[in-house]
This record gives C-alpha cells, sequence and structure tokens, in this order.
C-alpha cells in the first residue's frame, strides 16, 4: 500500500529567509585526522586541499579538508585531552560534528534563525587573511551536531583563512563522488517531530517526504522518517526516529552507541554509481549484501532501466522508481568500529526521493549486521 506523502509546499510566496546555497563542507572529529584523511583519500578518492595545525598556528587542533568535486570533508582532532572536541570523540566516536552550509551572508542567517528560537553556537565571526575574508556563524541542531553558515564573499585563500594549502605526494584518483545528496540524522524516541519543527521554524524548510513505521519495517524492527528540505532543494534532511518493533531498531543501535543523537548517514552523489562502487570495493569500501532474491523481481516493480542489471547485482546496487524517474543507491558499512556513521552512494536518474521501496530489503540486510554484533 503507497502511504507515501508528499506534502503541498507552503505558500511558496514568502521570501526564504535562509537561503542556502549548498554544503559547503562536512567537518568529523576524529580519534587521528591524519589517518582518517589518508582513509578518505585511499578508500573513496579524496584530494588532498588543506591543513591547520600547529605549523600554521593552530596549537588546539590538526586539520585535515579534503575535496572531490564538490565533496569537501574536514577532519579534526585535538591535540590534546580535556576540551570540547576530544569530549565529544570520548562520547560519540568518530562522527559528524558539523554540517557547515554556504551563505551570502553569514550574519543575517545566524539572526534569521537565532531569532527563531535557534541556539547560538557560534556567533558571526570574521576570518581574515591576504586572500579575503571569510564570515562563519552557527546553532546548533540535533545532539551535539551543529550547522555553521559559510560566507565566503570573494576569498580567493585555499579553503579558509588559518588554513595552508596541503601538498601531498600521494594522490590516489578520485571515484567519481560529485557533492554532498542528503545527509541523515538519527533522534530519540518521540524526537522527530520536535526535530522537524525546528528545521521548519528556524531554518525554514518544509517535510517534503513522510515514512511511517509501515513503511520501514521488517519483522523485527522499526523507524520513522521525515524527509526536511531547504527552499530551494540543494540541501536535505532526513530525520529518523526509532519505532517499536519486536526486536531493537537500528536507530535505536546508533542512539546506544553514538550516546545520543547525531548524523547517521551521509549520502554521495555520482553519475556513474557501477564505476564508483567498482572502484570502492576495490579500495576496500565495504557494502551491505543484498540477497539474490532482490534482484529476482526488482525489474518487475522499477520498470526499464539504462543499466544492465548483472553489474548492479554483483556490486549489491540498490534500484527504486517515483513519479519523475529512478535511482540507483547502495550503502556502506559504519566507517568506523563503532556501529554509526555509514555512507550512501546514489546515482539519480531523475527520481527526488529517498528508495523507499528498497527500505525493506536494506533493513534486512542492516539487521543482519545488526545481529552478527548481538544488538538486535
Ligand atoms: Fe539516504
Amino acid at each position: 500500500m503507497e502511504t507515501l506523502t508528499a506534502t503541498q509546499p507552503k505558500a511558496a510566496a514568502q521570501t526564504d529567509f535562509l537561503p542556502l546555497q549548498g554544503t559547503d563542507y562536512v567537518e568529523f572529529y576524529v580519534g587521528n585526522a591524519r589517518q582518517a584523511a589518508h582513509f578518505y583519500k585511499t578508500a573513496f578518492g579524496f584530494q588532498s586541499l588543506a591543513y591547520s595545525g600547529p605549523e600554521t598556528g593552530n596549537k588546539e587542533t590538526a586539520r585535515y579538508v579534503i575535496r572531490q568535486n564538490k565533496l569537501t570533508l574536514m577532519l579534526t582532532t585535538p591535540l590534546r585531552p580535556n576540551n570540547r572536541i576530544a569530549d565529544h570523540i570520548y562520547k560519540h566516536g568518530d562522527g559528524v560534528k558539523v554540517i557547515a552550509l554556504k551563505v551570502e551572508d553569514a550574519t543575517s542567517a545566524w539572526k534569521e534563525t537565532t531569532s527563531r528560537g535557534g541556539k547560538s553556537y557560534m556567533e558571526p565571526t570574521t576570518l581574515q587573511d591576504e586572500n579575503g575574508r571569510v564570515v562563519m556563524s552557527g546553532i546548533h541542531t540535533y545532539g551535539d551536531t551543529v550547522h555553521l553558515f559559510i560566507e565566503r564573499g570573494d576569498y580567493n585563500g585555499v579553503f579558509m583563512p588559518g588554513f595552508k594549502k596541503w601538498e601531498s605526494n600521494y594522490n590516489p584518483p578520485e571515484t567519481g563522488l560529485l557533492y554532498v545528496d542528503h545527509c541523515v540524522g538519527n533522534v530519540g524516541w518521540n524526537q522527530m517531530n520536535p526535530w522537524v519543527k525546528f528545521y521548519e521554524d528556524v531554518m525554514g524548510f518544509r517535510n517534503i517526504l513522510t515514512f511511517d513505521d509501515n513503511d520501514i519495517s521488517t519483522e523485527y524492527s522499526a523507524l520513522m522518517s521525515k524527509v526536511m528540505s531547504n527552499g530551494n532543494g540543494y540541501v536535505k534532511f532526513p530525520i529518523n526516529e526509532p519505532a517499536e518493533g519486536k526486536k531493537k531498531s537500528q536507530v535505536e543501535e546508533y542512539l546506544d552507541f553514538y550516546d545520543g543523537e547525531g548524523v547517521q548517514h551521509c549520502a554521495l552523489a555520482t553519475n556513474d554509481i557501477v564505476k564508483t562502487v567498482t572502484d570502492l570495493q576495490s579500495r576496500g569500501v565495504e557494502f551491505l549484501k543484498i540477497p539474490a532474491s532482490y534482484y529476482e523481481t526488482v525489474l518487475e516493480r522499477v520498470g526499464k532501466i539504462d543499466e544492465d542489471l548483472q553489474p548492479l547485482q554483483d556490486l549489491g546496487i540498490l534500484i527504486d522508481r517515483d513519479d519523475e524517474g529512478y535511482l540507483l543507491q547502495i550503502f556502506s558499512k559504519p566507517v568506523e568500529d563503532r556501529p554509526t556513521l555509514f555512507f550512501e552512494i546514489i546515482q539519480r536518474k531523475g527520481a527526488k526521493s529517498f528508495g523507499k521501496g528498497n527500505f525493506k530489503a536494506l533493513f534486512e540486510a542492516l539487521e543482519k549486521e545488526q545481529d552478527a554484533r548481538g544488538n538486535l
């Protein structure tokens, strides 16, 4: 039964009080940023971009910035114990701290959001060097996660003031990853709607899709999800909460091991998922295994697609269709030892949705892993 509801945009007339130009970067707090950067270069094909640390006058942290097309990651580690970054890593393990959003005016973004109830994380702050200035500000969102607003103006340095170019003679080729398609937050029991309201009220987002526990449940476990989108659709944040099932929801497992709410996965877009995933697998990225039975019936469900089915099956790539087209997607295993953050690789061929038709196969695959960890 089709219970997917696409809600109508609210009277779209009002001007967007928080115009976003997309995701600027995603910052991870990690136990060892040097090694994490090596992993993302080796396994995912990111390129060295910028560095900040003792050599650049930063005595507190080491920060490595890596980039692939429009996708920028920052990997941050504290150099000493007993500070908020070290405490964050002790509590949560490696994970996403910041989803930074590109804006034209970081001061206005901060004023608009904090006046609507957003809790300030950083007042508008200007960073300046010989290459120009960057203004940033920020607010808290779910858990210990934050959104920074980044105003780059005509800044023409390598990344932002405080960073120097990171020159490396180790430069594995890219894998075709292009940009952040969406980032998903896992929130606690009954917290989905309050966070939906936060994104509506504070950031002017709207709820574009809703999945209830009938959509997303297996024999054992369930979750609920609402997808929030900003005005121009460049930034999309699905919000998940656990739902009651016979056994433990995957969202609960995340909340236990992350010790709170946080980013569950980031979806990275590609224009050639077969090529990208072949490459990622050969570099050691591990993906969830999908049973062969999925491929016996998938084309009956989604209709004709441009790709041959066999390579999709060999790689474990899932297919789904909505009114506007279809999409191809695959989910990695967690990229750290805690069963927390993972990545999705997605290729959209018209579809603007999130793979609802794959939820059951996907969650059964996830539960197998969860069971193997003794957490189901
Ligand atoms: Fe996703």
